[in-house]
């Protein structure tokens, strides 16, 4: 259990297991990531698409390290509530305003379990006819769905562990967090 001062402050107390992924790792992550991306997308209009609210922390460091113009938009899909299994049930509650018709989309999550959250995400948007439709993942569990989307970039692969941090929650706490950590 780690349980130092800097962690417990920001936990109210509550210690973590280990941190799997620090400031420093993620950071130079995602710049590369950003550096893929940029050179993926020489043409064209680019949105990236964050899904809320997991991706908000990865999203807003991501596009500062993407040196081509970009705009940003976000979707509210729900998963699963204060379980730490996925029930495989997604609702869209926030649609982008952005049109997205013949633009590259880049949908950005925080992290892939098992993949059906963005199955049906990218059914929806597809119909909306977009120039391309990728999926850039910060985290990748790797977990055996079928059928499973495709992720163009992903971040790390990622333990089978119930990760915290960067914007993972656990029943809404922890996303605050500026590494990731396993919880238990
Ligand atoms: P999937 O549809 O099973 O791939 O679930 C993906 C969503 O579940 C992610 O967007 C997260 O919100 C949540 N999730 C999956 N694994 C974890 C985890 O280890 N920690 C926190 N949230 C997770
Ligand atoms: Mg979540």
């Amino acid at each position: 259990m780690l349980s130092t001062p800097e962690v417990l402050r920001r936990t109210g107390g509550k210690p973590v297991k280990s941190i799997i992924y620090d400031e420093e790792t993620i950071a130079a992550r995602v710049g590369q990531l950003g550096a893929e991306i940029t050179a993926a997308y020489p043409d064209g209009d680019l949105i990236v698409l964050g899904l809320l609210k997991g991706s908000f922390i990865f999203l807003s460091d991501l596009v500062r390290t993407i040196e081509r113009p970009v705009q940003v938009d976000f979707l509210v899909a729900t998963s699963y509530g204060n379980a730490q299994v996925s029930s495989g049930e997604v609702r869209l509650l926030y649609d982008p305003e952005t049109r997205l018709e013949g633009k590259h989309i880049l949908l950005v999550e925080d992290i892939i379990d098992t993949g059906k959250t963005l199955q049906r995400l990218m059914a929806v948007l597809a119909e909306r006819k977009p120039g391309s439709l990728a999926i850039c993942a910060l985290l990748d569990k790797q977990l055996a769905a079928v059928p499973r989307p495709e992720l163009k970039f992903i971040g790390f692969k990622a333990p089978p562990a119930f990760l915290v941090g960067y914007g993972l929650d656990h029943a809404e706490n922890y996303r605050h967090l500026p590494f990731i950590a396993d919880l238990e």
